[in-house]
């Protein structure tokens, strides 16, 4: 059945009444087949880019500079994967399985977040990624918890929790730095040198070339426009930048008293779009080593699946099998 065709008025007018009256649109509800497929593009690209966004950090955990910093670190990480895993779960619900949502990543026809394709070079990228790359994150999340999809807003308000903790602990490494010797200071410049303009990246083309934001916006999946959300995460960074003495790598940075924001340089767009387009620093590498850990980790899925089915078969009790000896 086509769009046009199929559903009944009444169906359109009822999914339609629902948005315009801020409810939620559930799993169960009926929605045309053209918004289920942008929440599934939106929420399954959110559930790559924090599963992907791992690896970069992932790299430091050996190379913390002290224990504290390599638990807080592990916790992070962990976050991460967590939040991952419960979009994929709360995308599932739009009737497409994590095993489809995965192989359209590696076919190359889902996108992750272009951020995570830059490389963590030293200790204070990892501060820069907690501080700039989950501050943007929390600009965009908390303005996602109002999103109309039911499950995509719960998942949003249980993940902003933990972001705000990742943005903290970011700042605060960062903080050690910038005010410990020239040395350290010098480093956590230069990570924010590289990282300031890929983080204002996140939040997608200016409005009038966004390609998703006028019809997700309508559908109130998108709550406010990305220029909105970068100008939000501007205002409130520049000042934490200022107030631990590191700079801006932005010439045209500047206060605006009469817009009450500071006004800001372009982006430059053809970095993005090559970003996106797969040619990044670290577009191959992060998505090979995506490939090789679902392919090594096939087995357990394997395992996982032949016990479940036994289980229904031979009706084992609940437990997997090492629990001292019983079934
Ligand atoms: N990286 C990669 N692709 C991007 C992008 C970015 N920063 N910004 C935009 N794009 C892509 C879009 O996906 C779209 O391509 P598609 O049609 O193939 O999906 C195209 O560029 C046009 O952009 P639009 O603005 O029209 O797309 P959207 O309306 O989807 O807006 C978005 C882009 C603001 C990123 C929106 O998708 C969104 O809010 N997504 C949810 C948040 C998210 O995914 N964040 C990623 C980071 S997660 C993270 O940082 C976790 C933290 O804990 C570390």
């Amino acid at each position: 059945m086509t769009e046009t065709s199929s559903p009944t008025d009444a169906r359109l007018a009822t999914f339609e009444e629902k948005v315009a009256n801020d409810q939620r649109i559930e799993p169960g509800d009926w929605m045309p087949d053209a918004f289920r497929k942008n929440v599934l593009r939106q929420m399954s690209q959110h559930a790559h880019s924090e599963v992907i966004g791992m690896q970069p950090e992932g790299n430091w955990i050996t190379r913390a500079p002290s224990l504290y910093r390599k638990v807080v670190l592990l916790a992070k990480i962990q976050d991460e994967g967590g939040h991952g895993l419960y979009l994929y779960s709360a995308a599932e619900t739009l009737g497409t399985s994590r095993e489809e949502m995965v192989q359209a990543l590696h076919e190359g026809k889902a996108k992750y977040a272009s951020i995570f394709n830059y490389p963590s070079l030293t200790w204070a990228d990892i501060g820069m990624i907690g501080w700039l790359v989950d501050g943007a994150a929390i600009v965009n999340q908390v303005s996602l918890q109002r999103t109309s999809y039911g499950p995509y807003s719960r998942a949003m308000v249980r993940i902003c929790k933990e972001e705000s903790f990742h943005q903290r602990q970011g700042y605060e490494a960062t903080m050690k730095l910038a005010q410990g010797s020239a040395e350290q200071k010098a480093m956590a410049q230069d990570a924010l040198d590289r990282w300031w303009w890929p983080s204002l990246m996140m939040f997608g083309p200016h409005d009038a070339e966004s390609a998703h934001s006028g019809q997700s916006m309508k559908w109130k999946l998108k709550r406010e426009s990305n220029d909105v959300l970068r100008q939000r995460f501007v205002d409130q960074t520049v000042p934490q930048a200022e107030f631990i003495g590191l700079k801006i790598p932005d010439p045209d940075l500047k206060w605006n008293e009469e817009r009450g924001s500071y006004d800001f340089g372009e982006i430059d767009w053809d970095e993005f779009k090559r970003v996106i387009a797969g040619n990044g620093p670290c577009n191959r590498q992060r998505l090979q080593h995506h490939i090789n850990a679902r392919q090594e980790g096939q087995w357990v899925r394997d395992a996982l699946r032949a016990y479940q089915r036994k289980r229904r078969t031979r009706d084992l009790p609940g437990d997997l099998p090492g629990n001292g000896g019983q079934r």
